[in-house]
């Protein structure tokens, strides 16, 4: 059986954290789309890790680790990854396989990215800029590389033709674009070697078989729900589908082999990046969200937007993905609010509505807020729900609530210890 773990938002719920800690529990941990755009943060023994492609298990003995044919790889990254990780003696080769599926992120996808944001200007989107859009779009393009393509002698003829052509399309939007591309492809090179050395695999029969041996399989999503091509806040989005629909198509997993679907959010709101927000603060509370909850991008280190929760949007994540229990993060960062407000409705172009519109844009769409009493109490102490102050108890029950799913866990920090458990 397979059970997913999404973030509901706009990412950077903690996904990361909340894999590393349930994976004790499994056996294998499946990354299945998306690409170095993610930045999954865990903390343990006073040591904080960053990881972008590599899955969130990868610290522990227990689990097999599987990047899925549905991510896009960047060698260059990978191999930084990978040399971060010498130090932690991990035994990679046996521990993390990857989908000869997954697309190739090619040093022009990641110029392409830059040229077509610089384009745009003040519309741009606010991407990372590690080439995610172009990357599935020679994808479904039908023009893409991939990583079982390293295995025939020919990839570098392959490789070529495209970097040729991506060179053309960089020209055709005419913007001051300053590269290198010999040293680019130098760098290219070297992290496909590293690649090389790695164990490939065909993922979708692998993680099929494990699930006949009956162990049990979690896949890590990554960016959040209202980043989804579809169901999210198009134009800004990411490039795939980061909703439970994704782990099907991401990893080769049968809809009816899913079982718990686990959704993750702060207990406040963040994006990074171009977009609406509709609960967004430009006062001394989102500041003060900021900077309590450190709310810097763990992949680019821009500083994140802040707002308080807003359940029309998580209402909307929660049925798109079948969330079967929730977990809420950085709960700690809220304490010493006197009042903790809930956004429970929008006013959409002078009516009250209950539903995520088309358009979220602030011309549109006005958030109506509950108030609710805070907790002054720090909490990055606490190890037991007995101990959660009363009224963050009258906010968890809220939300169990109107979501109408369980909140399984409340995380008080961000180390792996910091997790209450409910
Ligand atoms: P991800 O992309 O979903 O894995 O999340 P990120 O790692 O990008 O961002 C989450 C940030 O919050 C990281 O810096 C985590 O170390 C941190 N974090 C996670 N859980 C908590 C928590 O409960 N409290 C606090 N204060 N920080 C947390
Ligand atoms: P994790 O997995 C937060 C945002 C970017 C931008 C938009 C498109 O750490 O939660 P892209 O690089 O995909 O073209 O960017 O999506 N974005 C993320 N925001 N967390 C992420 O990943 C993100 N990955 C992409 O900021 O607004
Ligand atoms: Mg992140």
């Amino acid at each position: 059986m397979v059970d997913l773990l999404l973030g509901l938002q706009w990412g950077d719920e903690g996904k990361g954290k909340i894999v590393d800690v349930l994976t004790k529990e499994y056996d294998i941990i499946a990354r299945f789309q998306g690409g170095p755009n993610a930045g999954h943060t865990l903390e343990f023994d006073g040591i904080k890790h960053v990881l972008h492609t590599i899955p969130s298990g990868i610290f522990h003995k227990n689990a097999i680790n599987v990047v899925g044919n549905g991510v896009v790889i960047d060698p260059v990254i990978f191999k930084k990854e990978l040399d971060n990780l010498e130090k932690f003696n991990i035994d990679i080769e046996t521990k993390l396989f990857i989908s000869r599926k997954a697309h190739l992120i090619l040093p022009t996808h990641r110029l392409l990215d830059a040229a077509s944001e610089a384009s745009k200007g003040k519309a741009k989107i606010g991407s990372t800029l590690k080439g995610i859009g172009p990357t599935y779009m020679d994808k479904t393009g039908r023009n893409g590389m991939r990583v079982g393509d390293l295995e025939f002698d020919d990839w570098k003829t392959k490789y070529r033709a495209l970097a040729d052509k991506h060179e053309a399309m960089i020209d055709f939007y005419n913007v001051d674009i300053q590269y290198n591309l010999d040293e680019l492809e130098a760098e290219f090179c070297e992290g496909v070697e590293t690649l090389k050395k790695l164990t490939f695999i065909d993922s979708e029969e692998y993680i099929f078989k494990a699930q006949t041996e009956g162990k049990k399989i979690l896949a890590e999503g990554a960016q959040g729900s209202l980043l989804d091509i579809d169901f999210g806040t198009y134009p800004f989005v990411t490039s795939s589908n980061t909703t439970a629909a994704g782990a099907c198509t991401g990893l080769g997993v049968a809809p009816n082999n899913i079982k718990n679907v686990l959704g993750i959010f702060k207990a406040y709101t963040t994006r990074v990046g171009s977009g609406p927000f509709p609960t967004e603060l430009f006062d001394e509370d989102g500041a003060t969200m900021a900077k309590v909850g450190n709310e810097f991008g763990a992949t680019t280190g821009r500083p994140r937007r802040c707002g308080w929760l807003d359940l029309v949007a998580l209402k909307y994540a929660v049925q798109i993905n079948g969330v079967t229990e929730l977990m809420m993060m950085k709960a700690d960062v809220l304490s010493g609010f006197d009042t903790i407000k809930v956004c429970t409705a929008y006013k959409y172009k002078g009516e009250e509505i209950k539903h995520l519109p088309y358009s979220i844009e602030e011309e549109y769409v006005t958030p109506i807020y509950k108030e609710m009493k805070g907790w002054s109490q720090d909490l990055t102490q606490l190890s037991k729900a007995e101990d959660l102050p009363a009224t963050l108890n009258d906010y968890i029950a809220f939300l169990e609530e109107q979501l109408n799913v369980p909140i399984k866990i409340v995380s008080v920090g961000p180390d792996r210890l910091q997790t209450i458990h409910r």
